[in-house]
């Protein structure tokens, strides 16, 4: 079928299901399979007075890119040399802010930049699809960006498989938002249920550090439940936490 019939017959589809076509989405969401696109995007899409997280990046290379277009760009990256590199080849910009952040903390990243205008998101070629739906996921519960653009080669393949799609009546990409404490726990309990065990420890971990520091039945709960999980490193995590065993190092596998 060529495009603008496939176009229409979406269209025609998505009224039958009393949506739009488009989604419902205030973001728009934008999802670039390729890097050389990714950086594209990040060439054209900042406005002068837009401020912009990156969410891993790396060596730079898209930081530069944006750091030319916008007022403000917040560049994170679990990788401590990454980050020193872009702080290095950066210094002379003004109003870019690299830190070494893990994405998966989106209350510390809004901690550093409430409102960002547009959020790019890069986790890596390798990054699982549910970890990149996650990482969206969690933007999205946190922040209301005009443009969110991510990087991922199967998230994109995915999208151009879709023809319909029914929007499902409880968005679980749009959780209720919440705020402080209330946004780390409701984050916190969201990645708590990955798929991905990796993601379920620093969950456990994370956890325990929220009830060290704020009595939280909610946070509570969920550590007994995962003092249950099949993976023996999360319930042996959210054991150490429910003793007020403390804060030990995380390494980012
Ligand atoms: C493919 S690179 C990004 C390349 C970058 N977009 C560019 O244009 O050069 C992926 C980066 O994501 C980082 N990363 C992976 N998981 C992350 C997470 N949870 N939070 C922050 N950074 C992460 C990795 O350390 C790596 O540097």
């Amino acid at each position: 079928m060529d495009p603008p019939k496939r176009r229409r017959r979406r269209r025609r589809l998505a009224a039958l299901a009393g949506t739009s076509a488009r989604g419902t989405s205030q973001t728009e969401i934008m999802v670039a399979a390729s890097t050389e696109t990714y950086r594209r995007l990040a060439a054209e899409l900042p406005l002068p007075d837009d401020a912009v997280l990156e969410i891993g990046c790396s060596s730079g290379a898209t930081t530069q890119i944006l750091a030319r277009r916008s007022r403000r760009v917040l560049a994170v990256d679990v990788s401590a040399p990454f980050v020193e590199r872009v702080r290095a080849d950066l210094a002379h910009a003004s109003g870019v802010t690299a830190l070494q952040l893990d994405g998966r903390d989106v209350p510390d990243l809004a901690a550093h930049l409430p409102n960002p205008d547009l959020i790019f998101v890069d986790i890596g070629g390798n990054a699982q699809l549910d970890n990149v739906v996650l990482q969206v996921r969690q933007c999205l519960m946190t922040f209301s960006p005009r443009v969110l653009v991510v990087k991922s080669a199967e998230l994109s393949a995915l999208c151009s498989l879709v023809t319909w799609h029914e929007a499902p009546e409880h968005d679980p990409l749009r959780p209720r938002s919440t705020e402080g404490t209330g946004a780390v726990l409701a984050n916190l309990l969201d990645l708590s249920r990955s798929s991905s065990s990796v993601n379920r420890v620093y969950a456990a971990r994370r956890l325990g550090v929220l009830r060290s520091r704020h009595p939280s039945p909610e946070a509570d709960r969920r550590l007994e439940e995962l003092a249950e999980d099949p993976d023996e490193r999360v319930s042996r995590m959210a054991r150490l936490k429910l003793q007020g065993h403390p804060d030990t190092h995380y390494s980012h596998p």
